[in-house]
Protein backbone atom coordinates (compact mmCIF):
# COMPACT_ATOMS: atom_id res chain seq x y z
CA UNK A 1 0.00 0.00 0.00
CA UNK A 2 1.06 3.90 -0.65
CA UNK A 3 -0.47 6.47 0.98
CA UNK A 4 -0.58 10.04 0.09
CA UNK A 5 -0.85 12.46 3.36
CA UNK A 6 -1.82 15.92 2.22
CA UNK A 7 -2.27 16.85 5.82
CA UNK A 8 0.62 19.64 5.64
CA UNK A 9 0.08 21.19 2.52
CA UNK A 10 -3.50 21.85 3.39
CA UNK A 11 -3.42 25.32 4.31
CA UNK A 12 -1.00 26.34 1.79
CA UNK A 13 -3.30 24.67 -0.79
CA UNK A 14 -6.09 27.01 0.29
CA UNK A 15 -5.08 30.02 -1.42
CA UNK A 16 -3.77 28.48 -4.66
CA UNK A 17 -5.44 27.14 -7.72
CA UNK A 18 -5.64 24.06 -6.09
CA UNK A 19 -9.14 23.02 -6.72
CA UNK A 20 -8.91 24.78 -10.36
CA UNK A 21 -6.43 22.74 -10.88
CA UNK A 22 -7.93 19.43 -10.03
CA UNK A 23 -11.00 20.05 -11.63
CA UNK A 24 -8.80 19.93 -14.59
CA UNK A 25 -7.90 16.35 -13.52
CA UNK A 26 -10.06 14.51 -15.98
CA UNK A 27 -9.44 16.48 -19.15
CA UNK A 28 -5.48 15.81 -18.80
CA UNK A 29 -5.81 12.54 -18.22
CA UNK A 30 -7.93 11.91 -21.46
CA UNK A 31 -4.99 13.62 -22.78
CA UNK A 32 -2.84 11.31 -21.18
CA UNK A 33 -4.57 8.16 -22.19
CA UNK A 34 -5.84 8.88 -25.69
CA UNK A 35 -2.28 10.61 -26.68
CA UNK A 36 -4.13 13.86 -27.77
CA UNK A 37 -1.88 16.09 -27.06
CA UNK A 38 -0.48 18.08 -30.46
CA UNK A 39 2.90 18.38 -28.94
CA UNK A 40 5.97 15.53 -30.11
CA UNK A 41 5.78 13.77 -26.38
CA UNK A 42 2.82 12.20 -27.08
CA UNK A 43 4.89 9.89 -29.26
CA UNK A 44 6.13 8.90 -25.61
CA UNK A 45 3.47 7.43 -23.65
CA UNK A 46 3.86 3.48 -24.28
CA UNK A 47 5.01 4.22 -20.14
CA UNK A 48 1.45 4.24 -19.16
CA UNK A 49 0.66 0.62 -20.03
CA UNK A 50 4.01 -1.11 -19.65
CA UNK A 51 3.80 -3.75 -16.98
CA UNK A 52 0.66 -5.18 -19.06
CA UNK A 53 2.33 -4.70 -22.96
CA UNK A 54 5.31 -6.29 -21.80
CA UNK A 55 5.55 -9.51 -23.99
CA UNK A 56 5.77 -12.72 -21.88
CA UNK A 57 8.39 -14.23 -24.53
CA UNK A 58 10.59 -11.63 -23.90
CA UNK A 59 10.22 -11.29 -20.13
CA UNK A 60 10.89 -15.06 -19.72
CA UNK A 61 13.91 -14.52 -22.12
CA UNK A 62 15.21 -11.29 -19.35
CA UNK A 63 14.57 -14.04 -17.03
CA UNK A 64 16.50 -16.71 -18.85
CA UNK A 65 19.17 -14.13 -19.56
CA UNK A 66 19.67 -13.37 -16.21
CA UNK A 67 20.17 -16.57 -14.92
CA UNK A 68 22.66 -17.00 -17.99
CA UNK A 69 24.63 -13.86 -17.54
CA UNK A 70 25.20 -14.77 -13.64
CA UNK A 71 26.05 -18.14 -14.14
CA UNK A 72 28.49 -16.63 -16.48
CA UNK A 73 30.50 -14.16 -14.03
CA UNK A 74 30.18 -13.42 -10.21
CA UNK A 75 30.08 -9.86 -11.23
CA UNK A 76 28.35 -7.72 -13.80
CA UNK A 77 28.79 -4.02 -15.13
CA UNK A 78 25.38 -2.19 -16.20
CA UNK A 79 26.93 0.81 -18.88
CA UNK A 80 23.95 3.50 -19.35
CA UNK A 81 23.02 7.26 -18.24
CA UNK A 82 20.29 8.38 -17.27
CA UNK A 83 17.47 7.03 -18.22
CA UNK A 84 18.98 3.98 -19.11
CA UNK A 85 20.24 3.69 -15.82
CA UNK A 86 19.01 5.38 -12.74
CA UNK A 87 16.24 3.19 -12.39
CA UNK A 88 18.09 -0.04 -12.14
CA UNK A 89 20.40 1.56 -9.44
CA UNK A 90 17.88 2.98 -7.40
CA UNK A 91 15.80 -0.40 -7.05
CA UNK A 92 19.03 -2.47 -6.75
CA UNK A 93 20.40 0.42 -4.07
CA UNK A 94 16.55 -0.62 -2.16
CA UNK A 95 16.58 -4.12 -2.04
CA UNK A 96 20.19 -5.17 -2.53
CA UNK A 97 22.20 -7.70 -4.85
CA UNK A 98 23.38 -10.75 -4.43
CA UNK A 99 25.88 -10.30 -7.75
CA UNK A 100 28.85 -7.80 -7.40
CA UNK A 101 26.50 -4.94 -9.68
CA UNK A 102 29.11 -1.80 -11.36
CA UNK A 103 27.36 0.99 -12.90
CA UNK A 104 29.58 2.99 -15.21
CA UNK A 105 28.88 4.88 -18.55
CA UNK A 106 26.83 7.30 -16.68
CA UNK A 107 30.11 10.30 -16.20
CA UNK A 108 33.13 10.60 -18.00
CA UNK A 109 35.51 10.35 -15.17
CA UNK A 110 38.66 9.24 -15.93
CA UNK A 111 39.80 8.48 -12.26
CA UNK A 112 36.64 6.99 -11.84
CA UNK A 113 36.75 4.86 -15.02
CA UNK A 114 40.27 4.00 -14.72
CA UNK A 115 39.71 2.55 -11.15
CA UNK A 116 36.61 0.45 -12.34
CA UNK A 117 38.95 -0.99 -14.80
CA UNK A 118 41.71 -1.95 -11.97
CA UNK A 119 39.13 -3.77 -10.09
CA UNK A 120 37.61 -5.85 -13.09
CA UNK A 121 41.04 -6.15 -14.73
CA UNK A 122 40.61 -10.50 -14.16
CA UNK A 123 37.90 -10.06 -17.19
CA UNK A 124 35.45 -11.86 -14.38
CA UNK A 125 32.53 -10.09 -14.94
CA UNK A 126 29.50 -9.06 -17.99
CA UNK A 127 28.49 -6.27 -19.54
CA UNK A 128 24.93 -4.97 -19.85
CA UNK A 129 25.13 -1.82 -22.09
CA UNK A 130 21.95 0.43 -22.34
CA UNK A 131 21.51 3.37 -24.62
CA UNK A 132 18.16 3.96 -26.47
CA UNK A 133 19.90 5.98 -29.47
CA UNK A 134 22.58 3.83 -29.33
CA UNK A 135 24.89 6.98 -29.52
CA UNK A 136 25.64 8.68 -26.03
CA UNK A 137 28.83 9.51 -25.58
CA UNK A 138 29.38 8.75 -22.35
CA UNK A 139 27.86 4.75 -22.78
CA UNK A 140 29.51 4.29 -25.68
CA UNK A 141 33.17 5.21 -24.00
CA UNK A 142 32.86 3.32 -21.25
CA UNK A 143 31.53 0.60 -23.36
CA UNK A 144 34.88 0.41 -25.74
CA UNK A 145 36.81 0.61 -22.71
CA UNK A 146 34.70 -2.76 -20.90
CA UNK A 147 34.54 -4.09 -24.47
CA UNK A 148 38.53 -3.94 -25.46
CA UNK A 149 39.26 -5.56 -21.73
CA UNK A 150 36.81 -8.27 -22.42
CA UNK A 151 38.29 -8.88 -25.76
CA UNK A 152 41.95 -8.76 -24.61
CA UNK A 153 41.14 -11.26 -21.74
CA UNK A 154 38.79 -13.54 -23.28
CA UNK A 155 38.64 -13.32 -27.24
CA UNK A 156 36.27 -11.56 -29.12
CA UNK A 157 33.72 -14.70 -29.45
CA UNK A 158 34.16 -15.49 -25.85
CA UNK A 159 34.10 -11.69 -25.27
CA UNK A 160 30.60 -11.52 -27.11
CA UNK A 161 29.06 -14.13 -24.83
CA UNK A 162 29.22 -11.96 -21.66
CA UNK A 163 27.92 -8.92 -23.32
CA UNK A 164 24.57 -7.80 -23.46
CA UNK A 165 22.77 -5.04 -24.96
CA UNK A 166 19.59 -3.11 -24.87
CA UNK A 167 18.71 -0.39 -27.02
CA UNK A 168 16.32 0.89 -30.01
CA UNK A 169 15.10 -1.72 -31.98
CA UNK A 170 15.46 -0.35 -35.34
CA UNK A 171 18.93 1.52 -36.05
CA UNK A 172 21.67 3.58 -33.95
CA UNK A 173 25.57 2.34 -33.82
CA UNK A 174 24.42 0.11 -30.43
CA UNK A 175 21.67 -1.90 -32.39
CA UNK A 176 24.33 -2.43 -35.31
CA UNK A 177 26.89 -3.38 -33.40
CA UNK A 178 25.36 -5.95 -31.32
CA UNK A 179 23.67 -7.46 -34.64
CA UNK A 180 27.56 -7.39 -36.27
CA UNK A 181 29.65 -8.42 -33.13
CA UNK A 182 26.38 -11.24 -31.79
CA UNK A 183 25.55 -9.89 -28.73
CA UNK A 184 22.20 -10.94 -27.73
CA UNK A 185 20.25 -8.05 -27.45
CA UNK A 186 16.62 -6.49 -25.61
CA UNK A 187 14.32 -3.59 -27.46
CA UNK A 188 13.61 -0.78 -25.68
CA UNK A 189 10.50 0.31 -26.63
CA UNK A 190 10.37 3.37 -29.19
CA UNK A 191 7.51 4.79 -27.57
CA UNK A 192 8.80 4.64 -23.94
CA UNK A 193 11.45 7.38 -22.88
CA UNK A 194 14.50 6.94 -20.88
CA UNK A 195 13.13 7.50 -17.64
CA UNK A 196 10.10 6.30 -18.19
CA UNK A 197 11.92 2.68 -18.63
CA UNK A 198 12.94 1.45 -15.80
CA UNK A 199 10.16 -1.45 -16.16
CA UNK A 200 11.44 -2.29 -19.97
CA UNK A 201 14.49 -4.41 -20.19
CA UNK A 202 16.55 -1.39 -18.98
CA UNK A 203 15.86 -1.76 -15.81
CA UNK A 204 14.58 -5.09 -15.66
CA UNK A 205 17.30 -7.01 -16.75
CA UNK A 206 20.02 -5.16 -14.52
CA UNK A 207 17.51 -5.70 -11.52
CA UNK A 208 17.04 -9.34 -12.33
CA UNK A 209 20.87 -10.19 -12.84
CA UNK A 210 20.82 -8.47 -9.22
CA UNK A 211 18.31 -11.39 -7.79
CA UNK A 212 15.88 -8.96 -7.82
CA UNK A 213 12.00 -10.33 -8.06
CA UNK A 214 11.05 -8.42 -11.09
CA UNK A 215 7.78 -10.06 -10.69
CA UNK A 216 7.02 -8.00 -7.61
CA UNK A 217 8.16 -4.83 -8.98
CA UNK A 218 5.98 -5.12 -11.90
CA UNK A 219 2.85 -6.43 -10.34
CA UNK A 220 3.40 -3.33 -8.12
CA UNK A 221 3.60 -0.86 -10.78
CA UNK A 222 0.54 -2.53 -12.52
CA UNK A 223 -1.73 -1.91 -9.61
CA UNK A 224 -0.91 1.16 -9.64
CA UNK A 225 -1.72 2.01 -13.41
CA UNK A 226 -4.55 -0.22 -13.64
CA UNK A 227 -6.09 2.50 -10.98
CA UNK A 228 -5.37 5.33 -12.88
CA UNK A 229 -8.86 7.12 -13.04
CA UNK A 230 -9.82 10.92 -14.88
CA UNK A 231 -10.35 11.79 -10.78
CA UNK A 232 -8.35 13.95 -8.30
CA UNK A 233 -9.23 10.69 -5.61
CA UNK A 234 -6.23 9.04 -7.69
CA UNK A 235 -2.95 9.93 -5.13
CA UNK A 236 -0.75 10.67 -8.10
CA UNK A 237 -2.89 13.10 -9.56
CA UNK A 238 -3.55 14.57 -6.10
CA UNK A 239 -0.16 14.96 -5.87
CA UNK A 240 0.39 16.58 -9.28
CA UNK A 241 -2.08 19.29 -8.65
CA UNK A 242 -1.63 20.01 -4.91
CA UNK A 243 2.65 20.19 -6.27
CA UNK A 244 1.67 22.68 -9.59
CA UNK A 245 -0.42 25.01 -7.39
CA UNK A 246 1.83 25.36 -5.11
CA UNK A 247 4.82 25.90 -8.18
CA UNK A 248 2.08 28.30 -9.55
CA UNK A 249 1.61 30.25 -6.17
CA UNK A 250 5.26 30.84 -5.86
CA UNK A 251 7.52 27.84 -4.80
CA UNK A 252 10.33 27.08 -6.74
CA UNK A 253 12.03 23.82 -5.42
CA UNK A 254 10.70 20.46 -4.43
CA UNK A 255 12.66 18.86 -1.89
CA UNK A 256 12.29 14.87 -1.78
CA UNK A 257 13.48 13.68 1.74
CA UNK A 258 13.57 10.04 2.32
CA UNK A 259 13.83 8.27 5.69
CA UNK A 260 15.61 5.19 4.95
CA UNK A 261 18.83 5.02 3.59
CA UNK A 262 18.59 2.44 1.10
CA UNK A 263 15.79 4.90 -0.89
CA UNK A 264 18.45 7.25 -1.75
CA UNK A 265 18.58 6.16 -5.04
CA UNK A 266 14.99 6.25 -5.55
CA UNK A 267 15.14 10.68 -5.01
CA UNK A 268 18.12 10.48 -7.47
CA UNK A 269 15.89 8.80 -10.41
CA UNK A 270 12.68 11.06 -9.10
CA UNK A 271 15.19 13.91 -9.86
CA UNK A 272 15.67 12.92 -13.34
CA UNK A 273 12.03 12.21 -13.73
CA UNK A 274 10.75 15.49 -12.88
CA UNK A 275 13.97 17.36 -13.91
CA UNK A 276 13.85 16.00 -17.38
CA UNK A 277 10.16 16.68 -17.94
CA UNK A 278 9.26 20.06 -16.47
CA UNK A 279 11.85 21.95 -16.48
CA UNK A 280 11.24 23.53 -19.48
CA UNK A 281 9.47 26.97 -20.87
CA UNK A 282 11.52 28.80 -18.13
CA UNK A 283 8.98 26.52 -15.29
CA UNK A 284 9.21 23.97 -13.70
CA UNK A 285 10.02 23.02 -9.33
CA UNK A 286 13.77 22.21 -9.39
CA UNK A 287 13.57 19.16 -7.72
CA UNK A 288 16.61 18.11 -5.08
CA UNK A 289 16.67 15.04 -2.95
CA UNK A 290 17.72 15.20 1.03
CA UNK A 291 18.58 11.77 3.47
CA UNK A 292 17.68 12.35 7.00
CA UNK A 293 18.21 12.44 9.26
CA UNK A 294 21.60 12.85 8.10
CA UNK A 295 20.85 16.25 6.00
CA UNK A 296 19.16 17.83 9.07
CA UNK A 297 22.33 18.49 9.86
CA UNK A 298 23.63 20.37 6.86
CA UNK A 299 21.04 21.44 4.89
CA UNK A 300 18.38 21.74 8.06
CA UNK A 301 19.04 25.15 9.01
CA UNK A 302 18.64 25.99 5.35
CA UNK A 303 15.48 23.97 5.17
CA UNK A 304 14.03 25.66 8.76
CA UNK A 305 14.94 29.19 7.91
CA UNK A 306 16.40 29.76 4.19
CA UNK A 307 13.76 31.33 1.62
CA UNK A 308 10.12 29.89 1.64
CA UNK A 309 10.55 28.76 -1.76
CA UNK A 310 10.20 25.57 -0.80
CA UNK A 311 8.09 22.52 -0.53
CA UNK A 312 8.79 19.12 0.47
CA UNK A 313 7.68 15.75 -0.12
CA UNK A 314 8.49 13.09 2.61
CA UNK A 315 8.86 9.38 1.42
CA UNK A 316 8.77 7.07 4.36
CA UNK A 317 8.80 3.07 4.35
CA UNK A 318 6.24 1.96 7.23
CA UNK A 319 7.37 -1.60 8.62
CA UNK A 320 11.70 -1.64 8.32
CA UNK A 321 13.08 -5.25 7.94
CA UNK A 322 15.05 -4.97 10.71
CA UNK A 323 15.13 -2.83 13.80
CA UNK A 324 17.36 -3.27 16.51
CA UNK A 325 15.74 -1.83 19.85
CA UNK A 326 18.26 0.99 21.65
CA UNK A 327 20.36 -1.67 24.49
CA UNK A 328 19.75 -0.86 28.08
CA UNK A 329 23.60 0.66 28.16
CA UNK A 330 24.24 1.19 32.33
CA UNK A 331 24.56 3.76 34.04
CA UNK A 332 23.49 6.44 31.92
CA UNK A 333 26.35 8.20 31.17
CA UNK A 334 24.95 9.00 27.76
CA UNK A 335 22.00 10.24 29.12
CA UNK A 336 20.12 7.29 26.74
CA UNK A 337 18.19 5.68 29.71
CA UNK A 338 14.63 6.86 28.26
CA UNK A 339 14.95 5.17 25.15
CA UNK A 340 16.44 1.70 26.44
CA UNK A 341 14.57 -1.25 25.30
CA UNK A 342 12.66 1.05 22.21
CA UNK A 343 13.02 -0.05 18.92
CA UNK A 344 15.41 2.41 16.07
CA UNK A 345 12.02 2.63 14.24
CA UNK A 346 10.39 4.76 17.29
CA UNK A 347 13.40 7.26 17.00
CA UNK A 348 12.90 7.81 12.74
CA UNK A 349 8.96 7.64 13.13
CA UNK A 350 9.86 10.85 15.44
CA UNK A 351 11.93 12.11 13.85
CA UNK A 352 9.91 12.29 10.26
CA UNK A 353 7.07 13.54 12.91
CA UNK A 354 8.92 16.18 14.25
CA UNK A 355 10.46 16.98 10.88
CA UNK A 356 7.50 17.80 9.08
CA UNK A 357 6.38 19.33 11.96
CA UNK A 358 9.35 21.85 12.32
CA UNK A 359 9.48 22.48 8.74
CA UNK A 360 5.64 23.01 8.18
CA UNK A 361 5.89 26.15 11.08
CA UNK A 362 8.99 27.20 9.43
CA UNK A 363 6.94 27.65 6.57
CA UNK A 364 7.15 24.85 4.32
CA UNK A 365 4.34 23.16 3.19
CA UNK A 366 4.99 19.16 3.27
CA UNK A 367 3.43 16.01 1.43
CA UNK A 368 3.79 12.31 2.82
CA UNK A 369 4.39 9.16 0.37
CA UNK A 370 3.96 6.27 2.88
CA UNK A 371 5.23 2.58 1.35
CA UNK A 372 4.42 -0.10 3.39
CA UNK A 373 7.49 -2.11 2.76
CA UNK A 374 10.70 -1.98 0.72
CA UNK A 375 10.35 -4.26 -1.13
CA UNK A 376 9.99 -4.82 -5.15
CA UNK A 377 6.07 -4.60 -5.33
CA UNK A 378 6.43 -0.85 -3.38
CA UNK A 379 9.11 0.07 -5.53
CA UNK A 380 7.70 -0.98 -8.95
CA UNK A 381 4.66 0.54 -7.13
CA UNK A 382 6.35 4.00 -6.17
CA UNK A 383 7.90 4.59 -9.99
CA UNK A 384 4.23 4.10 -11.54
CA UNK A 385 2.90 6.47 -9.04
CA UNK A 386 5.50 9.13 -9.94
CA UNK A 387 5.69 8.47 -13.46
CA UNK A 388 1.42 8.89 -13.40
CA UNK A 389 2.00 12.18 -11.69
CA UNK A 390 4.78 13.75 -13.80
CA UNK A 391 2.80 13.56 -16.71
CA UNK A 392 -0.33 15.21 -14.90
CA UNK A 393 1.96 17.90 -13.39
CA UNK A 394 3.71 18.41 -16.52
CA UNK A 395 0.52 18.72 -18.62
CA UNK A 396 -1.14 21.21 -15.94
CA UNK A 397 2.04 22.97 -16.01
CA UNK A 398 1.60 23.36 -19.43
CA UNK A 399 4.60 21.66 -20.56
CA UNK A 400 5.40 18.56 -22.51
CA UNK A 401 6.73 16.26 -20.42
CA UNK A 402 7.97 13.73 -22.71
CA UNK A 403 11.09 15.64 -24.77
CA UNK A 404 13.98 16.94 -23.42
CA UNK A 405 15.12 19.02 -26.14
CA UNK A 406 17.25 21.14 -23.67
CA UNK A 407 19.86 18.15 -23.22
CA UNK A 408 21.34 19.15 -26.19
CA UNK A 409 22.87 22.24 -25.99
CA UNK A 410 26.07 20.71 -23.62
CA UNK A 411 26.31 18.00 -25.92
CA UNK A 412 26.52 20.15 -29.18
CA UNK A 413 29.07 21.92 -27.64
CA UNK A 414 31.26 18.92 -26.54
CA UNK A 415 30.94 17.37 -29.78
CA UNK A 416 32.28 20.76 -31.54
CA UNK A 417 35.45 20.80 -28.45
CA UNK A 418 35.82 16.85 -29.53
CA UNK A 419 35.99 17.63 -33.06
CA UNK A 420 33.16 15.31 -33.75
CA UNK A 421 32.80 14.19 -37.53
CA UNK A 422 29.57 15.30 -39.07
CA UNK A 423 27.80 16.87 -36.25
CA UNK A 424 26.43 20.25 -36.67
CA UNK A 425 26.50 22.93 -34.00
CA UNK A 426 23.10 25.00 -34.13
CA UNK A 427 24.55 27.76 -31.04
CA UNK A 428 27.70 28.23 -33.47
CA UNK A 429 27.77 31.65 -33.41
CA UNK A 430 27.17 31.91 -29.62
CA UNK A 431 30.21 29.43 -29.29
CA UNK A 432 32.63 31.59 -31.07
CA UNK A 433 31.66 34.74 -28.73
CA UNK A 434 31.73 32.54 -25.63
CA UNK A 435 35.23 31.79 -26.72
CA UNK A 436 36.61 35.36 -27.11
CA UNK A 437 35.13 36.33 -23.94
CA UNK A 438 37.99 37.85 -21.90
CA UNK A 439 39.30 34.93 -18.87
CA UNK A 440 38.90 36.27 -15.49
CA UNK A 441 40.63 33.97 -13.49
CA UNK A 442 42.61 33.88 -9.90
CA UNK A 443 45.16 31.50 -8.40
CA UNK A 444 45.52 30.30 -5.50
CA UNK A 445 49.13 29.05 -4.66
CA UNK A 446 48.75 25.01 -3.26
CA UNK A 447 52.14 23.40 -2.03
CA UNK A 448 52.34 19.69 -2.83
CA UNK A 449 55.83 18.95 -2.08
CA UNK A 450 56.87 15.95 -0.16
CA UNK A 451 56.24 17.05 3.32
CA UNK A 452 59.73 15.35 4.64
CA UNK A 453 60.96 18.09 2.32
CA UNK A 454 59.35 20.87 3.72
O1 LIG B 1 15.22 10.30 -20.18
C1 LIG B 1 15.94 10.35 -21.16
O2 LIG B 1 15.49 10.23 -22.30
C2 LIG B 1 17.43 10.57 -21.02
O3 LIG B 1 17.81 10.78 -19.72
C3 LIG B 1 18.17 9.35 -21.54
O4 LIG B 1 17.78 8.24 -20.82
C4 LIG B 1 19.68 9.54 -21.43
O5 LIG B 1 20.07 10.73 -22.06
C5 LIG B 1 20.41 8.36 -22.06
O6 LIG B 1 20.06 8.24 -23.41
P1 LIG B 1 20.33 6.91 -24.21
O7 LIG B 1 19.55 5.81 -23.59
O8 LIG B 1 19.89 7.22 -25.60
O9 LIG B 1 21.81 6.62 -24.14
Amino acid sequence: MLTLDLTNATAALVATDFDALCDRIPEVHARIESGSDPRPGSAYLGWRHLPETLDPAEFARQIDCAARLREVAPRCVVAGIGGSYLGAKATIDALGSDQTIRFAGHHVDPEAVAELLAEIDDGDFTVVVISKSGTTTETAVAFRLLRELLVRRHGARKAAERIVAITDPEGGALRRLAGAEGYESFAIPPDVGGRFSVLTPVGLLPIAIAGIDIDGLVAGAAAVMRQAAPSPDYAPYRYAAARTALHQAGKRIEVLATQSVRLAGVGEWWKQLFGESEGKEASGLFPASVQYTTDLHSLGQWLQEGPREVIETFLAVESPVADPAIPAGGDDGDGLTYLAGRPLSEVNQAALAATRFAHLTGGIPNMLIRAGRRDAPHLGALYAFFERAVAMSGYLLGVDPFTQPGVEQYKQAMFALLGKPGTRFAAAGQWQQYQERPTVALEVAVDTADPARR
